[in-house]
């Protein structure tokens, strides 16, 4: 009996079969036939943190791939390896400990660990667990985020926030947008979540997914993962995949649907997954940067044609709000 310990607890069953809920259509399976060998996705060093020439890698890199990884970041190394640790250690809790956080018993919605482990799902499972912490202040994380890994997610979620401000600078700036950065930090930055992903080994690996192919609603998502791989991106001819290869210290960089939408495309939001692992267990932190709490925007509703846009109205919705946001004036 798996005890409700998600993923991770079927995979330390030893099972030689992959159980079929986690048996995906053929084609949404990942094909090692679309893998382009020699692709990488650009690798920015940022120790020239106001340089000109990195700010045009920055944006290059967010036209060309929406993808990049950064190297001399800022972030201190020693905090990624102590979130690291901190989420094997959530997840090397008892099933029992882990449950204190599920849908049912979780103190608070801002807090849930989840798994594809669910027999009452209609469409094949992704081979997953995660812990999911949406970040409203010190204090609440402080009391309701699992004591196993609290301080360390918090301390590299507040680290991470230079990097996403110069981030976000360099890309607003590339879209000539004016208006302060602190306007525009309210608007792109409205909220931070911050989630644990682990990856069990999996016995049939090629018949799963860790993460099926998708795009992040962000504005724009900073992901740390560990030394195993995995992660693949869609090349620019949308069929192909390139592979994102880890690089100690590295942080990897994408632009969400979000940014997408506000840059009228000028930025891409690019399709990425991670394949299932049949000989090591994989670990990431990803840190969700979103435009207001809880809101995902869906929909411009007034555009003028191309990059030339003023004063935009645009629609946002999520699970449980609707709301109209007004974009700052875009001068492009
Ligand atoms: C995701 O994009 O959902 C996860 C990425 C990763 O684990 O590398
Ligand atoms: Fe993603």
């Amino acid at each position: 009996v798996n005890q409700g310990n998600g993923v991770k607890g079927l995979s330390e069953m030893g099972l030689k079969a992959l159980p079929k809920q986690y048996i995906q259509p053929l084609e949404e399976r990942f094909s090692e036939k679309k893998i382009v060998p020699h692709e990488s996705i650009p690798i920015i060093d940022m120790s020239k943190w106001d340089d000109p020439e990195v700010a045009k890698s920055i944006c290059d890199a967010a036209e060309m791939w929406g993808f990049f990884q950064v190297v001399n970041h800022r972030v201190p190394l020693q905090v990624l390896d102590r979130v690291k640790a901190a989420t094997h250690r959530f997840f090397g809790l008892s099933a029992a400990e882990k449950n204190k956080y599920s849908k049912e018993l979780s103190p608070s919605n801002n807090v849930r660990f989840g798994t594809s482990f669910n027999t009452q799902a209609e469409k094949a499972l992704e081979w997953k667990d995660y812990l999911s912490l949406f970040y409203v202040s010190d204090d609440e994380a402080s009391a309701l985020w699992p004591p196993a890994c609290k301080d360390e997610v918090l301390e590299y979620t507040k680290s991470s926030e230079v990097l996403i401000k110069q981030l976000l600078k360099v890309l607003m700036k590339g879209l000539k947008v004016e208006g302060t950065d602190e306007a525009k930090e309210a608007l792109l930055m409205g909220s931070v979540r911050t989630n644990l992903n682990y990856y069990p080994i999996c016995p049939n690996p090629e018949l799963t997914v860790g993460v099926g192919r998708h795009s992040d609603v962000s504005t724009l998502t900073i992901l740390l993962q560990d030394d195993i791989g995995g992660l693949y991106v869609r090349g620019n001819d949308g069929e192909s995949w390139i592979h994102v290869p880890p690089i100690s210290g590295s942080l990897v960089i994408n632009i969400g649907d979000a940014l997408q939408i506000m840059s009228n495309g000028k930025y891409r939001s690019v399709e990425h997954c991670v394949i299932a692992n049949g000989s090591s267990n994989r670990i990431s932190v990803p840190i969700f940067i979103n435009p207001r709490p809880q809101d995902t925007i869906v929909k411009v509703s007034s555009w003028s044609n191309g990059y030339g846009v003023a004063k935009a109205s645009v629609m946002a919705s999520s699970d449980d709000c609707q709301v109209d946001l007004v974009v700052l004036d875009w001068v492009i």
